[in-house]
């Protein structure tokens, strides 16, 4: 499947195939499994959707990524339309927010990235809800960090997010799992060289483990963003094991992905959030979901010829 992953990821730049996946009927939806859709309204629906099923969300706008202070601007303004409209339906209890620096012009300028990822903690925080900053590429993480440190001075609820697959995770696991603080786990969905990141899947998931049994036995608050069904058993006999009560950690998954599953553990009383990206820009964000899961590529090709 490696040529087909390849091909999907080729696909993602082509402004060709986009506007075909826009008009095909089977592959919008493809497109609607993963992605709620591109306006506030769409998101506001999901969280609706998802709340009534006793799950919890984060909101990932899809937007231009940025550079310009412009876009940076356009950015932040649409997390601030979107917060504002999550409070207006009553969903701030149910909904926080995902953020990206590098959407918000990290990469050419920290101090704007900062500035702006501040005005959305602002703007969170009148709502009644909190901000999570998403991990990206392994030289971000440092960076990241910094912005988190300065975020959480004013703000402790916002969240960090850290990927397994890096050796220095674990490191990174202890000066994070102090009291108050929120840190979710991934495994990472970025490439690194090998110095960097471990390279075999097994490596990655023990030091998921590993990254987690930190997170537990600290005083902040876990969540656990995988969809993998050993991890979960594993995570949730850790938990017991140091002794944290539901609500004190939770699990996360994608919007779209292993639905019933999220269902199952809302039922049996986790808290379960789903990460639910909208957006103008979500063509790219379906290309990298399809890629990472040779199954969903297959069901996406055979929604796209049957139109
Ligand atoms: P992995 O992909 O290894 O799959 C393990 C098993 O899980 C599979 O064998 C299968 O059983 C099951 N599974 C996985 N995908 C499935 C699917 N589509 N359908 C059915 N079963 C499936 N990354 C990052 O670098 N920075 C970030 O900030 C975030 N944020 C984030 C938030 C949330 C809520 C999630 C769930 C994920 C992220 N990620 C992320 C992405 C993450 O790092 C990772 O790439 C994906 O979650 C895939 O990893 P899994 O843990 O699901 O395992």
């Amino acid at each position: 499947m490696e040529p087909l992953r390849s091909l999907i990821l080729a696909a993602s730049g082509s402004e060709r195939i986009r506007r075909l996946v826009s008009t095909t009927p089977g592959a919008r939806n493809v497109v609607a499994r993963f992605v709620a859709g591109q306006g506030v309204e769409d998101a506001r629906s999901a969280v609706s959707e998802l709340a009534a099923t006793g799950r919890y969300v984060t909101l990932d706008h899809l937007g231009e990524n940025a550079g310009e202070s412009g876009s940076v601007d356009a950015a932040t303004r649409a997390y601030v339309e979107l917060l504002d409209a999550l409070r207006a339906g009553g969903l701030t209890g149910r909904a926080e927010v995902s953020i990206k620096l590098s959407a918000l012009g990290a990469r050419a300028d920290e101090a704007l990235a900062l500035d702006a990822a501040a005005r959305i903690c602002a703007a969170a925080h009148e709502c009644g809800t909190t901000v999570t900053i998403d991990m990206e590429e392994h030289d971000s993480v440092d960076r990241t960090l910094r912005v988190l440190r300065e975020l959480r001075a004013t703000w402790p609820s916002v969240g960090a997010v850290l990927q397994s697959a890096l050796r220095r995770t674990e490191a990174d696991a202890e000066a994070l799992a102090g009291e108050g603080s929120r840190v979710r786990l991934c495994k990472g969905a970025y490439a690194a060289p090998p110095d960097v990141a471990f390279a075999k899947a097994s490596e990655v998931d023990l030091s998921y483990i590993r990254c987690a049994n930190v997170l537990l036995a600290g005083g902040g608050y876990p969540m656990f963003a995988t969809h993998d069904p050993r991890l979960i058993a594993v995570l949730g006999e850790r938990a017991r094991w140091y002794g944290r009560r539901s609500g004190t950690h939770e699990y996360q998954m994608l919007y779209g992905v292993r639905p019933d599953e999220q269902v199952r553990l809302a039922a049996e009383g986790e808290t379960v959030r789903v990460y639910v990206p909208f957006g103008e820009q979500w063509y790219g964000y379906l290309m990298r979901r399809l890629a990472e899961r040779p199954a969903n590529t297959a069901f996406f090709l055979r929604a796209l010829v049957s139109r």
